[in-house]
């Protein structure tokens, strides 16, 4: 029998802006939230810290078994200790594009993420959501914008952030990272064909959140 716990499922490339989106449906709509990244960067940042390497396909899977994880509002927890700005790092969205490419890790991920469907419905972010772990969705949107807008809002972030940032630097690591998502064997990032295209690069964050509002309410009428 399906699911009947709707799932609006967002996927799209790194620096997006499909967390943002993501969030604010789920918080119009009341709905959970899964920010599947996350789960792919706390592996990436436990497994540092262990000295596993991020290439160890074996390893990796293994320690990420054993990982406790929790999300509280924007807190993320590790084995109890809050990583929620850790994860952050551009270090570790590289090494979550680099362990997210082991299918044993992936299938280790799988039940916790589907745990997040719960009543009232979800909004779930990420790369394989539409196409992997909620094929059943209602409503499937593959959020994206050119790598340069991408790189530019990067950097503009960073720098409200006061943080050092070179926008060379991170246009090349955004183009690393999207061929690594894209080509890898395991869920590749990829337009699900019954998902709907949303190109930001000329697109308000509130545009985008009214457009799959309005995508959401006409499916549910049907
Ligand atoms: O969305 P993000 O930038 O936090 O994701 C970091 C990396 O995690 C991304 O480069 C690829 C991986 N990822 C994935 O493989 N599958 C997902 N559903 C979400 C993220």
């Amino acid at each position: 029998m399906a699911n009947a716990i709707p799932v609006i499922a967002i996927d799209g490339p790194s620096a997006s802006g499909k967390g943002t989106v993501a969030q604010l449906v789920a918080t119009e709509l009341g709905f959970h939230y899964l920010d599947s990244g996350a789960l792919y960067r706390i592996v990436a940042l436990a497994t540092q810290q262990k000295n596993i390497a991020w290439d160890n396909a074996s390893e990796v899977s293994a320690y990420a078994k054993d990982l406790h994880i929790q999300f509280t509002g924007d807190q993320v927890y590790l084995n109890n200790a809050d990583v929620s700005d850790a994860i952050r790092s551009e270090q570790m969205g590289k090494g979550a594009s680099e362990v997210a490419v082991h299918a044993s890790l992936r299938a280790v991920l799988l039940n916790l993420q589907h745990s997040f469907r719960q009543a009232p419905g979800l909004v779930a972010d990420g790369r394989d959501m539409g196409s992997v772990v909620f094929p059943d969705a209602p409503l499937k949107i593959f959020l994206t914008a050119s790598t340069e807008v991408r790189a530019q809002r990067r950097y503009q972030q960073l720098l409200g952030k006061n943080q050092i940032a070179n926008y060379a630097d991170i246009l090349l690591d955004l183009q690393q990272r999207d061929a690594r998502d894209q080509g890898r064997a395991a869920a590749p990032l990829i337009m699900p064909t019954d998902a709907l295209l949303l190109e930001t690069d000329n697109l308000t964050i509130s545009a985008a959140v009214s457009f799959i509002l309005e995508k959401y309410w006409h499916k549910m009428q049907k």
